[in-house]
């Protein structure tokens, strides 16, 4: 019988417990909620079998998943495992008048590897690799799938690969976990093992715009299995919002007749690319004679301090401790200092006008207020933090020489590029761009690319999704990226781009930056290199 508490068909206990709670609590065990919705959907996948007796939840919670069971099948067993004791309690609540439910006190990669169930449901937890105990649990999973997998993966794959394996014939089973896996590293492995036991049917990415999971900074995908004969292909859907979920359901209803319109068969999938190629348009393809971009040079993390607060520097800071600007590095500390694509010897003057931090404390001999400041550092334990105390003296700066552009490392409109004309050094905040020899003397021609939609249309490939749009691009993502081949561009057209750069960049530095400039460019650029 269904209690009516039991009965609670939306977010309400969730939301209760994340007031009752802490944030420390919720963050130390992953727990981020799903919304009813999505449980809704994910629940009627598992449904549509037919012969279900037995659910497991591997990373219960508030059983959201099983109170969505719950609305349409009054009798199947439901088992969960929960590892927080606070959680499990309020669970026991929810369900206590609940028979056929049964909440364990468990790490779940531990136990159970001997039972198998008709549906598996799950949300589990985001714990990167140095979360949690890595090496016992991959030796747990490498003595019973006989898989060995990379010391970079995230729990929530193991989770994912042992239900696979838990699934009675005929089983479902759904996942909601973060996209990334699919276009990293680590996940190569991973997405080997889900191509080589083909229980994979669906893989439904969420598009962005909207961050799924109110607290957490995450992207989300739904990945549906079957563990039956009828398909043997993938396919992959994008959802811009939860309402488009709705008519997802009708579609994936009527598995296994629904008819594909963007599946790969399982011969097809490549584990080793980022499988963002299959499920968002891929903008290189329209283009041809394109290079890496580490063709023309290298991309490389800014100055990592370790102790921003001690070492940035302005003109007040220095004037108080009585740091000769000779003992300052001009750098770059805050992207927000930089509005303009061109940033000037002028630009920092401003700056440096405006009392901005932009020096770094550069110790590069003994005076008395540098060994005065240095004992500063010491007495606040400044050199004892993680860069710092790998460092020879503890407060020498990175050897990293100011470069000719930068890149922004968190975008939410595409890459933007900076020429540095002042020729002074960043810190993390931009990633810096170095020039082989070959492209040296086409620094302009080369920036003028960068500043047109189509490099950053192509560069959009390689980015990596932070939810709520916001992209982060690791140095090697721009390096592996592709750009236009510079060598295919005949001296006219070289000529012609030049012209209109410089009267662009003439326009920003007046104030009044003529965009029609730009697109002009980018104009040039689309008809040289469209296929
Ligand atoms: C992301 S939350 C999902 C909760 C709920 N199923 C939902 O979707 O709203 C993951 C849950 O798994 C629990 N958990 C974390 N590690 C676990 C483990 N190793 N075994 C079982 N449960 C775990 C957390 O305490 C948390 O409640």
């Amino acid at each position: 019988m269904l209690t009516t508490k039991f009965k609670i068909i939306d977010n309400e206990p969730e939301k209760e417990y994340a007031q009752m709670v802490s944030l420390e609590h919720r963050k130390k065990f992953a727990q981020f909620f799903t919304p009813f919705v999505i449980a809704e959907f994910m629940a009627n996948w598992i449904l549509e079998n037919k012969e279900l007796q037995t659910v497991l939840d591997p990373a219960f919670g508030l059983g959201i998943f099983a109170r969505a069971i719950r609305q349409k099948n009054a009798d199947c067993l439901i088992k969960g495992f929960e590892i927080d004791e606070t959680i499990l309690q309020e669970a026991n609540a929810i369900f206590e008048h609940e028979e056929n439910t049964s909440i364990f006190l468990k790490d779940y990669m531990f136990i159970d590897w001997g039972n198998h169930y008709d549906g598996i449901i799950c949300n589990p937890p985001y714990f990167k690799f140095h979360d949690y105990d890595n090496k016992t649990v991959l030796n747990e999973i490498e003595e019973n799938l006989g898989l060995k997998l990379n010391g970079f993966t995230n729990l929530y794959t193991l989770f994912l690969l042992k239900s696979a394996y838990q699934l009675n014939k005929n089983g479902r089973s759904a996942y909601i976990i973060p996209s990334e896996f699919l276009n990293s590293d680590y996940g190569k492995l991973v997405k080997s093992y889900l191509i080589e036991n083909k229980l994979l049917r669906y893989i439904i990415v969420f598009d962005f715009e909207e961050n799924v999971f109110d607290d957490a900074l995450t992207t989300a995908s739904i990945l549906l299995f079957a563990n039956d004969n009828e398909k043997s292909e993938v396919e992959f859907m994008n959802v811009k919002s939860l309402d488009e979920l709705q008519f997802l359901q009708t579609k994936i209803q009527s598995y296994p007749k629904s008819k594909a319109d963007n599946s790969f068969s399982f011969s097809e999938l490549n584990p080793d690319i980022k499988w963002r190629a299959y499920y968002q348009k891929q903008n290189a393809t329209q283009f041809k004679n394109l290079v890496p971009f580490s063709t023309y040079g290298k991309v490389m993390r800014g100055i990592a301090t370790g102790a921003n607060e001690y070492f940035t520097f302005n003109q007040s800071k220095a004037k108080k401790y009585d740091i000769d600007e000779k003992f300052l590095l001009p750098c770059i500390t805050k992207s927000v200092d930089v509005s303009g694509v061109f940033f000037t010897k002028e630009n920092f003057e401003e700056l440096k006008q405006q009392d901005k931090n932009i020096f770094l404390f550069n110790a590069t001999e003994q005076t008395e207020a540098l060994s005065k400041y240095i004992l500063k550092g010491e007495a606040e334990k400044i050199n004892k933090r993680f860069l710092t105390a790998s460092r020879n003296p503890w407060y020498a700066l990175e050897k990293r020489p100011p470069s000719p552009i930068w890149v922004s490392v968190f975008n939410r409109n595409g890459l933007r590029f900076i020429r540095n004309e002042a020729n002074i050094s960043n810190l993390t905040t931009f990633h810096c761009i170095y020039l082989n020899l070959f492209s040296v003397q086409k620094v302009d021609l080369l920036f003028a690319y960068l500043l047109t939609d189509i490099s950053k249309e192509i560069f959009n490939d390689n980015r990596r999704e932070y939810g709520n749009g916001l992209h982060k691009f690791e140095p090697n993502d721009i390096n592996k990226a592709l750009m236009v081949d510079l060598d295919k561009i005949s001296k006219t057209d070289e000529k012609q781009i030049l012209a209109l750069f410089f009267e662009y960049r003439k326009s920003e530095l007046s104030g009044n930056p003529n965009i029609g400039l730009l697109e002009a460019i980018n104009g040039i650029f689309v008809k040289l290199f469209s296929s």
